[in-house]
Formats: C-alpha cells, sequence, structure tokens
C-alpha cells in the first residue's frame, strides 16, 4: 500500500519534528514518511535534525517574494514536488498564505501548546502562550492537535491532553511539561490520520 508523504513546516528547534522522526518516520509498521522538511528560518535547528534523518530540506519564506500571492505559490509548488499528503505545522511560526489551506483543506495539522481555545489565536505562540497561562493562574494548561484552517488555530480539533500547572511553575518549566505532551500528541494525531481514523463530522472530529 502507497506509504503516505508528510511534509513538516517548522521555524525553530525543531523538537516536535524529531519527535515526528523517531515515532512516524522511522516505524515500518506506520504507513507514512516525513518526504520534506520547510522552513521560514534558515537558521533553525530543525533542518539540521532533518538533514540527519536523510530528509529533504527547503527554506521558503515570505520575503523572498515579491507578493504574499507568490509565496504561497512558491509553497504550493514545494509541498506538491513532493507529493505531499499531509502538511505538518511542528512550531510553524509564520502565517499559511490561503492558497496552501484551499489547496490542502483538512489536510494541514498544527499543535498548539495549550488547550484551545485558551491562549491561542492572533499573537499567542510559544513562550507567550505559557506566560499567559501563568499570569492567569490557571490550574491545568495542556496541548492541542487541531486541522488549519484560515483563522488561526480554529480549524476542529484533533487531540487534547493536559498538564496540571503548579504555583511554582516557571515559563519555562511550564513549557517543558507541556513540549513533553506536544511530542507525544503530535505522532498520535500523524498516525491517526495515517490509518485514516480522523472523521470530520459537522466541523468537529469524531476519532475512530
Ligand atoms: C514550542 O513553543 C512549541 O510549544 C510550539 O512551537 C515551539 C517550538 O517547538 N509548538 P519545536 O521545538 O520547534 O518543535
Amino acid at each position: 500500500m502507497k506509504k503516505l508523504n508528510i511534509s513538516v513546516m517548522i521555524s525553530g528547534g525543531g523538537t516536535n519534528l524529531q519527535a515526528l522522526i523517531d515515532k512516524i518516520h522511522k516505524d515500518e509498521n506506520i504507513n507514512g514518511h516525513i518526504k520534506l522538511v520547510i522552513s521560514n528560518n534558515e537558521g533553525a535547528y530543525g533542518l539540521t535534525r532533518a538533514t540527519r534523518a536523510g530528509i529533504e530540506t527547503a527554506v521558503i519564506k515570505k520575503n523572498q517574494y515579491p507578493s504574499y500571492e507568490d509565496y504561497g505559490k512558491a509553497l504550493v509548488d514545494s509541498l506538491e514536488g513532493a507529493n505531499t499528503d499531509l502538511i505538518v505545522l511542528a512550531g510553524y511560526l509564520a502565517f499559511v498564505p490561503e492558497k496552501v489551506i484551499k489547496s490542502y483543506r483538512n489536510r494541514i495539522i498544527n499543535i498548539h501548546p495549550s488547550l484551545i481555545p485558551s491562549f491561542a489565536g492572533q499573537g499567542f505562540y510559544g513562550n507567550k502562550v505559557h506566560e499567559a497561562a501563568i499570569k492567569k493562574g490557571v490550574k491545568i494548561s495542556g496541548a492541542t492537535v487541531h486541522f488549519v484552517n484560515e483563522i488561526v488555530d480554529d480549524g476542529p480539533i484533533i487531540i487534547q491532553k493536559s498538564v496540571d500547572v503548579d504555583f511554582d511553575d516557571t515559563v519555562e518549566s511550564l513549557q517543558e511539561k507541556v513540549l513533553e505532551i506536544e511530542h507525544e500528541i503530535l505522532p498520535l494525531a500523524v498516525k491517526l490520520f495515517i490509518e485514516n481514523r480522523i472523521q470530520l463530522v459537522d466541523n468537529r472530529v469524531k476519532l475512530i
């Protein structure tokens, strides 16, 4: 049976990408593999992780193109060049052009480091999420894997998992707890997608 081609988009350290490499790409029993890693940041350590795993990489960034439309077309051309079946945003901090979202409707998933809808949407990314959670004094936080649509962090939720937030937690200690969850639920969501076990019912996800 044809292996599903996964393209991963990153901006930074790539620890989520590494979890996908270790738990999906290398596992012969899972019918999917990572064909391409795209970054908007040429200094992203995630590109080194991809190269080490023998995965093709590309740096595609908005300021290389005269328009947002051209940028979107370059991304779609690169993704189509890798025969992409699923796009995974793994710590990707740039906006996804509408052209990509339309071309890969319900085939783009993102990992967000909070329990959406809390601390999500425009301006909530990376440690800003944990800063807001600690400032609010929430007692649980966590991570969410969701489909990507035209509204930031708004697509149908696929998996969520929580962590306890202690009074003495810092941004760093909370980020560490949440990253551990991210590295668990993102590969799980990819595995469920590969096994065609994610059903969309009236914009809600039913796992079968
Ligand atoms: C982290 O803040 C993570 O919570 C979010 O993206 C950032 C970088 O993750 N998903 P990674 O180490 O580059 O995967």
